[in-house]
């Protein structure tokens, strides 16, 4: 993902007194972002865009990390070789993703020790997706097949965003988002396709559960979501909340289909006037609950990051000490 759509912004910032220098730069960005030219790191910005910018990257950032820790949970149980080498790869891009971004969002200024201390200190979001928990291998195909596919839905047009190193990395994430989709998909396929009916119910059992949460991956409708309007203003933001989750529904109702599942939604249904599918209200009170901290899962993950950041220590200071001594010698040369 992951993203969520929760850039609110202080508005302190925007009633700030502005030089005329500064008004005349910020109309000089308002006008390159009309033209749809690209903003990099070393251009002027606004501060407020900036900011943003920081918040929705190192969300992004730590939701890949913090993702691979519900998945991870299933390398040592996948059931076939293959299998686990798949999940190994797609838990390693994951990785890859978070460090993509991190460096992004390192382009504004902010540090990375900075961006992962918000993240420990329980100040920073990630997804509220992966404060879930993993039940059966099932829930690990429907991850691929739903919170991939999710995050692919909302990302895709990142890769358009105004700011040129965030739509640099998200190029190369959504294509191996895609992969991660059908890795997903292929998975649930073979257990709804060759599997007992033990499994079918399993992979029934694990949209049940996914279902809802993915569609909140999107974040809080438009009307809830009044800073959306200004990011989609910096062309930081291409389609509204609710235009991506009407999106995201459509295309899988024929996958479900194939797959032979049954979406939980008792008000799903096809809508030929709007030509696009109606569904059933969402539980934005579970939503708020988890993004505020009281997930199934949340303390759990968090306390996994804090401890592998505190084991890694010793990687880090080693690091920092080879580099230090590389520095020495070629100075010495
Ligand atoms: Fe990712
Ligand atoms: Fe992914």
């Amino acid at each position: 993902m992951y993203t969520q759509a929760m850039d609110i912004g202080p508005r302190e910032e925007r009633a700030a007194l502005r030089s005329a220098e500064e008004a005349q730069l910020e109309a000089g960005f308002d006008a390159r972002i009309d033209a749809g030219s690209f903003i990099e790191a070393k251009d002027w910005m606004p501060a407020h865009y900036r900011k943003t910018l920081v918040r929705q990257i190192s969300q992004h950032a730590h939701s890949e990390i913090v993702g691979m820790l519900p998945e991870g949970n299933w390398v040592t149980r996948a059931p076939t070789l293959k299998r686990k080498a798949i999940l190994l790869a797609k838990i390693q891009d994951e990785g890859g993703h978070g460090l993509y971004l991190y460096a992004a969002a390192e382009t504004l200024g902010t540090s990375r020790d900075e961006m992962l201390a918000a993240l420990h200190g329980g100040k920073a979001k990630y997804s509220s997706i992966f404060n879930y928990p993993t039940l059966s291998w099932a829930d690990i195909g429907v991850i691929g097949w739903l919170v991939d596919g999710a995050a692919i839905m909302n990302q895709v047009p990142l890769t358009r965003c105004s700011y040129a190193p965030y739509a640099r990395a998200m190029v190369r994430i959504c294509r191996e988002e895609s992969f991660h989709q059908r890795q997903g998909y292929d998975a649930l396929l073979a257990m709804m396709r060759e599997g007992t009916p033990a499994q079918h119910e399993m992979v029934q059992d694990a949209v049940n559960r996914w279902w809802w949460p993915s569609l909140m991956m999107f974040g809080p409708p438009d009307a809830a979501s009044p800073n959306s309007a200004q990011s989609m203003r910096w062309g930081i933001k291409r389609l509204s909340n609710d235009e991506l989750r009407q999106k995201f529904v459509d295309a899988c109702v024929p996958q479900a289909q194939v797959l032979g599942v049954t979406l939980p939604d008792p008000l799903l249904k096809w809508n030929e006037a709007r030509g696009q599918h109606d569904f059933g209200p969402i539980d934005w009170d579970e939503f708020w609950r988890v993004v505020g901290g009281d997930g199934p899962c949340n303390r759990e993950r968090l306390a996994a990051r804090v401890r592998a950041w505190d084991e890694g220590a010793w990687v880090r200071e080693a690091a920092l000490a080879h580099a230090h001594k590389q520095a020495l010698k070629e100075k010495a040369a």
